[in-house]
């Protein structure tokens, strides 16, 4: 290898199947399916379906992803892929199709964690991520903060969701108003034609002292109000609804992200998951980091939601980090604590 390792990473941990390719910090290509049209009348993600959408779309993809970076498979140095946490059968299909390559190319593999993977993309943006900071992780199936030491190996968990993942709460309320599944976009959409002080909806945890999150009431506060509503055979103000939603989920995080950073003293805070990709979480977190003195880094919303460059990312960062790679023999671990950054 001369110079900064070329990875490929490879994601299949839900319904996005993708290839990225980096060059070290350098994003080379970021190619992503998503199977969720198939998903979307279920008002969920199908595992078994999306386990024979990545099938089917794997190897286009993964070519898509070579043609674009200009690069062939030979000269790739390592292949990194979602090795959990996320959907088993998803996972399976993507850590064999990483095996395929590494095997048959002569490449390490690395089986990496997607939580932080979805921290370490931020880096192909803004460069490498200050040590100690604290990541604010949001996502469909996750909501949690953590102490990031080191992405490739310390990453310690701070706080989490105690029911509801913030992405959950967002595709379960957006179900209430009749918009599509994953909710977070058509919310998001409704939202800035909305009033966000038109309905206080609660905030839990708010103030228990605790670096813990708590979504469930929310979404079932949202869900009674939108009911009484419908009840009272009065119209349902869906940008309003949508707006004082979103801004109950904004100002939780962002305050409980503050908070840890200031209990651990640590001036910087990154914002990882789908949740991310969120413009009033993006807008509050800016304003209120500033406030505290704190430097926010979030990464564009592409690169926020699921996709390959961010299991790319982080593998660059353990090839660097002189780590021994993962066994051919890489298990699929659909429950992956945040702890283990990289499987063996
Ligand atoms: O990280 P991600 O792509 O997949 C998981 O690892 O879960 O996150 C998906 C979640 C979904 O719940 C989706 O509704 C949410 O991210 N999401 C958003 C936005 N875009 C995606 N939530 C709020 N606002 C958005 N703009
Ligand atoms: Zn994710």
């Amino acid at each position: 290898m001369i110079g900064e390792p070329l990875v490929l990473g490879i994601e299949t941990s839900c319904d996005e199947t993708g290839a990225g390719i980096v060059r070290g910090r350098e994003l080379l290509a970021n190619e992503v399916a998503s199977s969720m049209d198939q998903h979307a009348r279920f008002g969920g993600v199908v595992p078994e379906v999306a386990s024979r959408a990545h099938l089917e779309a794997m190897v286009p993809v993964l070519e898509g992803a070579f043609a674009k970076a200009g690069v062939r498979p030979a000269d790739i140095d390592a292949v990194a892929v979602t090795a959990g946490p996320g959907l088993a059968g998803t996972l399976m299909v993507g850590v064999a199709a990483a095996k395929a390559y590494a095997y048959g190319l002569g490449k390490p593999l690395y089986g990496v964690n997607h939580l932080a993977a979805h921290v370490a993309v931020d880096q192909l943006e803004h460069g490498a991520l200050p040590s100690p900071c604290v990541a604010l992780l949001v996502s469909g199936g996750h909501s949690s903060l953590l102490l990031v030491r080191d992405v490739t190996g310390s990453v310690e968990p701070l706080g989490a969701t105690i029911d509801d993942a913030a992405g959950e709460a967002y595709d379960k309320v957006a179900r209430v108003l009749g918009m599509p599944f994953p909710g977070g976009p058509p919310i998001d959409k409704a939202a800035a034609s909305g009033d966000a002080a038109a309905i206080r909806f609660p905030r839990a945890k708010y103030h228990d002292g605790t670096l813990d999150f708590s979504f469930a009431g929310l979404k079932t506060a949202v869900a009674r109000w939108v009911e009484a509503k419908r009840d009272a055979g009065e119209p349902v103000p869906v940008a309003d609804v949508a707006a004082s939603f979103q801004e109950a989920v904004a100002d939780v995080l962002t305050r409980k992200a503050i908070e840890a950073c200031r209990r651990r003293d640590v001036p910087d805070l990154v914002i990882g998951g789908g949740v991310a990709a969120n413009s009033r979480l993006r807008a509050l977190a800016e304003r209120r980091c500033e406030l505290a003195g704190i430097r926010l880094r979030v990464p564009r919303p592409g690169l926020c939601t699921d996709n390959g460059a961010m299991v790319a990312a982080l593998g660059a960062d353990i090839v660097a980090s002189g780590r021994p790679p993962s066994s051919l023999g890489l298990p699929a671990d659909s429950s992956l604590p945040v702890t283990e950054v990289l499987v063996r």
